[in-house]
């Protein structure tokens, strides 16, 4: 396992923006059709990072994680500058994690480049599933292809550390359905993959439809086996089950993770509701 410094912070930084609204998440994000400006965004954010850093002197730095939303909406060119800001107000290590979100309906050949070149070194793929009707129920952005796609930017780019993100639980999602988009996962070798049960809140339009029956969610039997077999299904293939929803490749864990769950401090930064 990744060794964790106990005195060396973490940085997560928010990007509040995606192309659309997924149909089940409650993550806070405004469509990219809302009225807002990246730009200005990105500059309040960078004035934000040296305010904080004034009161860190000299401080430490052992991962940048840049979530949301969607990061990779934004350009090389914005990540670079966030980075080169950290860089500037800190002392990031030479080995600190980078990681980014990415969707694969924002995210082409050319940025991937981009966004290997600013120093992103972990990139975290929201797939979901590899059904297209599952991903339509959902409300993504993308089909299997494109997530497919974007795979295999990240394998021609020589990006062996990349994570892949699926939902399970989906309404009239099966056990053989669920464990087949993790087989379909698995045989992307990524390094790294997190597994999540669906959780609706109300205010979402698919809480919404769960509260009016009008779908009908797999219930906590079938959940909890679709969990155990899919643990047991990567154990087998090689993966190390190192915290209840993330497996990984040995040596792949993830940093930002681990300093959540090992109770160390970040810094983050995020709108407020
Ligand atoms: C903040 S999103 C970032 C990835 C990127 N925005 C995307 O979706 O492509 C991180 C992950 O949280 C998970 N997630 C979001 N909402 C969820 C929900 N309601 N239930 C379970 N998992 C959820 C998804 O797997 C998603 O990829
Ligand atoms: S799941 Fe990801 S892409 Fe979809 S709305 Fe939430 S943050 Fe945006």
């Amino acid at each position: 396992m990744k060794a964790i410094n106990p005195s060396s912070l973490g940085i997560y930084i928010h990007v509040p923006f995606c192309l659309q609204k997924c149909r089940y998440c409650d993550f806070y994000s405004l469509p990219l059709a809302w009225p807002v400006d990246m730009a200005s965004y990105n500059q309040a954010l960078l004035a934000e990072i040296s305010l904080k850093a004034s009161l860190y002197p000299h401080q430490s730095i052992q991962s940048i994680y840049i979530g949301g939303g969607t990061p990779s909406l934004l350009s090389p060119q914005q990540i670079q500058t966030i980075i080169t800001v950290i860089k500037n107000s800190f002392n990031l290590n030479i080995d600190a994690e980078i990681s980014l979100e990415a969707n694969p309906a924002a995210l082409h050949e050319q940025k991937m480049a981009g966004l290997l070149e600013a120093g992103i070194n972990r990139f975290s793929l929201g797939v979901q599933s590899f059904d297209d009707e599952e991903l339509r129920l959902m409300g993504r952005a993308h089909n299997a292809r494109q997530a497919y796609e974007t795979i295999e930017l990240f394998q021609r780019q020589g990006c062996k550390n990349f994570n892949i993100d699926l939902i399970y639980g989906l309404p009239g999602q099966s056990i053989e359905k669920w464990l087949q988009n993790l087989k379909q996962a698995a045989e992307c070798n990524p390094s790294h993959l997190s597994l999540y049960l669906l959780q609706l809140e109300e205010h979402t339009p698919m809480g919404r439809d769960a509260a009016a029956k009008k779908i009908r969610l797999p219930g906590e039997d079938i959940e909890w086996e679709m969990y155990y077999q899919a643990v047991s299904y990567l154990q087998e293939h090689g993966y190390d089950h190192y915290e209840l929803s993330n497996f990984c490749r040995p040596g792949y864990h993830c940093r930002h993770n681990l300093l959540y769950w090992s109770a160390c401090e970040y810094l983050a930064w995020e709108p407020e509701r």
